[in-house]
């Protein structure tokens, strides 16, 4: 397995005919945002050093160069899970890259499961804050100093500032959007109700199985970070049965229809000094 950051950025910059400043990972339902932009390159996980493929279902693989009304993106189709069996230096390889390309601002989006009655399925999310439950931590093992400090802060590792502004703009266009604290764990299972009820009353809204390790190596590399999660389904907390892969599309395809105009008009308004 080939881990070297460095090299990978090397070869994007060569496959790539700009790149810029801001990228943006898709998670479950979510690749439709990259296909409704410019596509200047598309280049696929299996040709990119170092990427694996994902199995996960619903996640493309894809490095898309695209623009939205006129700004660079790179978008991620696609994450590799730790569920998938990935070691963890897999699983944030792509925010490795993305650091080591000079990215200065992550958008990461997922699916979850809602820990609230007033978080119904199908709501977009912005995720304030997040537990990480998955047992583990991508930033285990000597540290990189070249990156970032051995412990880095997780005060506030979701920017307050763009907080605000997608607040703002969401409110301008009248999108409802909620906020909420995101809770990582390892999956695959899904959570139990006992599992559910701890997270809730540890102050979590929705639970999921990404994310959390993508945004500490991020934050570790000072990337700014700006998160969205869409409700695909209620957690066991409020019923009896099995959710469907089907319903879980549905649902964030019908909640990434009011995530596109949002990401569109931030990324208009990012400014870098
Ligand atoms: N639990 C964990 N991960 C998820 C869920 C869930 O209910 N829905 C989508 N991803």
């Amino acid at each position: 397995m080939n881990l070297d950051y460095q090299y990978t950025a090397s070869w994007l910059k060569e496959q790539l005919p700009q790149i810029p400043s801001v990228a943006m990972i898709l998670g479950t339902g979510l690749n439709a945002i990259a296909e409704q932009s410019e596509i200047r390159a598309q280049i696929p996980y299996a040709e990119i050093p170092g990427f694996v493929s994902t199995t996960a279902p619903e996640h493309k693989g894809n490095l898309i160069l695209g623009e939205l009304k006129g700004i660079p993106m790179i978008f991620l189709q696609g994450r590799f899970h730790y569920y998938e069996g990935y070691p963890m230096p897999m699983v944030v390889f792509p925010t490795r890259v993305l650091a080591a390309l000079g990215i200065r601002t992550l958008i990461v989006t997922n699916a979850s499961g809602s820990l609230r009655e007033n978080l119904s399925p199908a709501s977009l999310v912005l995720i304030t804050d997040h537990i990480n439950f998955m047992g583990t931590n991508p930033l285990i093992g000597t540290n990189d100093d070249s990156l970032g400090e051995r412990f880095p802060s997780m005060n506030n590792p979701y920017d307050q500032q763009y907080l605000e502004q997608c607040e703002k703009i969401a409110q301008h266009k009248g999108i409802p959007l909620h906020k909420g604290v995101y809770i990582a764990v390892s999956g695959p299972s899904l959570e139990t109700k006992a599992e559910c009820a701890a997270f809730a009353s540890w102050g979590a809204d929705l639970v999921g199985m990404s994310t959390v390790p993508e945004v500490i190596v991020a934050r570790h590399s000072q990337m700014r970070v700006l998160g969205f999660s869409i409700v695909t389904n209620y957690s066991n907390l409020f019923h009896n049965q099995a959710h469907s892969q089907e319903e879980i599309r549905h649902n964030a395809e019908k909640a990434s229809a009011n995530l596109l105009p949002i990401i569109a008009e931030f990324v208009q308004n990012i400014h870098f000094s």
